[in-house]
């Protein structure tokens, strides 16, 4: 019986999955843009143990539903929305054992940036950083970033596969183990023949020089995914660590994670390469009545629009030109065809409407909601999670922090007297609660791992500016 890893799924928004809620009175995701809200999450998610905390970002607005952002802005939809970078610090000055992992769309970055972004906050969090890669799917991202309209689906893997060789030969390769001496006797901090400049020189990118900053804990930040198109997938099965997946039922996720762990080994990874997790939502309370009478009433909040403009935003269908009985056929869009194949192609029993995808989305996004008490909601997590061959679950909230308090109050408990959840944290890093205790650097069989070492012997800065090389302080 494997353990099952708790993580909380949220957004720097006053809405992030369940729309209208923001106005239930117990709701405190309008705070979103005060510090001591995210202090107070995180303090909450570790005293749950949970692994980490998952930021999810995108960088425009939910407007192909009505083809208007004002169904989103009314609502709250994930607008307004600030960076998801800058409250980590604080949540990590107020924890020692709870992971970040923050989206980033690499289409919009520019790989030295983000690379030091990275390292950054792995030196603050103490080695709790984790990056979920995303290739963004919203076109007013796009046009907002200098673009006319979105990159093709495939072109932003292509960009992707791209990008991350150059963040790992910044994170890997170009400070050697030991560069940092710190002598002040000699006076050298740095050592330059142990820095080397990557000379990256590709399609798409051109960094010719040293990463910034110096080796961090992790070095490569956790890497997490969470497109699950044929190149999403790919994608995944090269470089995550974690895997994020959107679910309706557990049978079609094993599909999804049967077919990933094949993926792992055709590229020379073991099939537990990653984690799964699977998005859900619960509502608890002591009994199954009290449970099922607190989502009647969370239901009462939600709102038809709001659910509505998410679904076009992640689909890149406006359900507005159906009639609301109509039955849905998949189409390739250029938006995220996971999110579209989810309610089409994904379960050939069982057909979609607006009105149904609606009700389904208007609490808790593309993932169940397990309403019940302690016992029924673990139940309902093993039987996800052991079906769907996952290794545990981001919990969306309906109302936070109420959502998490209910769960760690009531469920983990139940769930750590099954063995399920761990008494207390195993390692201090996040790549330690993903990869196991003492993995705290990329596996061997990772593709970052190429790069551990890869420069040592080749060109320094101390080759490329020698006037500028204390050789005489260094003896050399
Ligand atoms: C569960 C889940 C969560 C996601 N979260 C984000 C997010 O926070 N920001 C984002 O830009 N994309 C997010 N995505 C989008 C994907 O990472 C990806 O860019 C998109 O799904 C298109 O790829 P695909 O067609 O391979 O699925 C998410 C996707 C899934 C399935």
């Amino acid at each position: 019986m494997s353990r099952i890893s708790l993580n909380a799924f949220t957004m720097t928004t006053p809405t992030h999955q369940s729309p209208g809620l923001w106005r239930h009175p117990e709701n405190r995701a309008a705070d979103y843009n005060t510090l001591e809200y995210w202090t107070d999450l995180a303090r909450l998610l570790e005293r749950g143990t949970f692994d980490a905390v998952f930021l999810a970002d995108v960088l425009g607005i939910y407007d192909v539903y009505r083809n208007s952002s004002a169904p989103a802005l009314a609502d709250g939809d994930q607008v307004p929305l600030n960076d998801p970078f800058l409250q980590i610090s604080a949540m990590a000055a107020v924890t020692k054992n709870l992971g970040f992992a923050v989206t980033s769309a690499l289409t919009y970055e520019q790989p030295y940036l983000l690379a030091r972004r990275f390292s950054s906050l792995d030196h603050l969090t103490r080695g709790r950083i984790g990056w979920n890669v995303v290739t963004s799917y919203l076109e007013s991202a796009a046009r907002n970033l200098g673009l006319s309209r979105q990159l093709d689906h495939d072109t932003r893997y292509d960009l992707a596969e791209e990008f991350m060789e150059v963040v790992y030969k910044l994170w890997e390769g170009s400070w050697e183990d030991g560069a940092v001496v710190r002598d002040a006797e000699r006076g050298v901090f740095t050592d330059p023949a142990l820095v080397h400049p990557i000379d990256h020189r590709g399609e798409h990118y051109t960094v010719p020089g040293i990463h910034l900053s110096e080796p961090s804990i992790q070095r490569t930040p956790a890497i997490f995914q969470a497109g699950a198109s044929p190149r999403g997938r790919a994608f995944g099965a090269r470089h995550a660590e974690g895997i994020f997946l959107n679910s309706i039922a557990p049978e079609i996720t094993r599909k999804a994670t049967d077919a990933t762990r094949d993926a792992f080994e055709e590229a020379g990874r073991p099939r537990n390469a990653a984690r799964f997790y699977a998005l859900v939502t619960a509502v608890v309370a002591d009994s199954d009545a009290a449970a099922e009478k607190l989502f009647t009433e969370y239901q009462s909040y939600s709102s038809r629009e709001g659910a509505l403009a998410f679904y076009g935003g992640w689909s890149g269908l406006d359900l507005s030109q159906y009639a609301s009985d109509e039955e849905l056929a998949y189409l390739d869009t250029n938006a995220a065809r996971s999110a579209l194949s989810i309610f089409t192609t994904a379960d050939p029993s069982r057909s979609w409407t607006p009105d149904s995808i609606a009700r389904y989305l208007g609490i808790g996004g593309i993932g169940p909601v397990l309403v019940g008490s302690p016992e029924t909601v673990a139940d309902e997590i093993e039987r996800w999670v052991d079906v769907a061959g996952l290794d545990g679950i981001n919990l969306a909230y309906a109302i936070t922090p109420g959502s998490y308090e209910q769960f760690i109050d009531l469920v983990v408990p139940e769930l750590r007297k099954r063995g399920r959840v761990w008494d207390d944290y195993q390692g201090s890093t996040l790549r330690e609660y993903v990869a196991g205790p003492g993995q705290t650097k990329v596996a061997d069989t990772h593709p970052a791992a190429a790069y551990r070492g890869a420069y040592a012997g080749r060109p320094s800065a101390a080759d490329i500016d020698a006037s500028l090389t204390p050789h005489a302080v260094l003896g050399r």
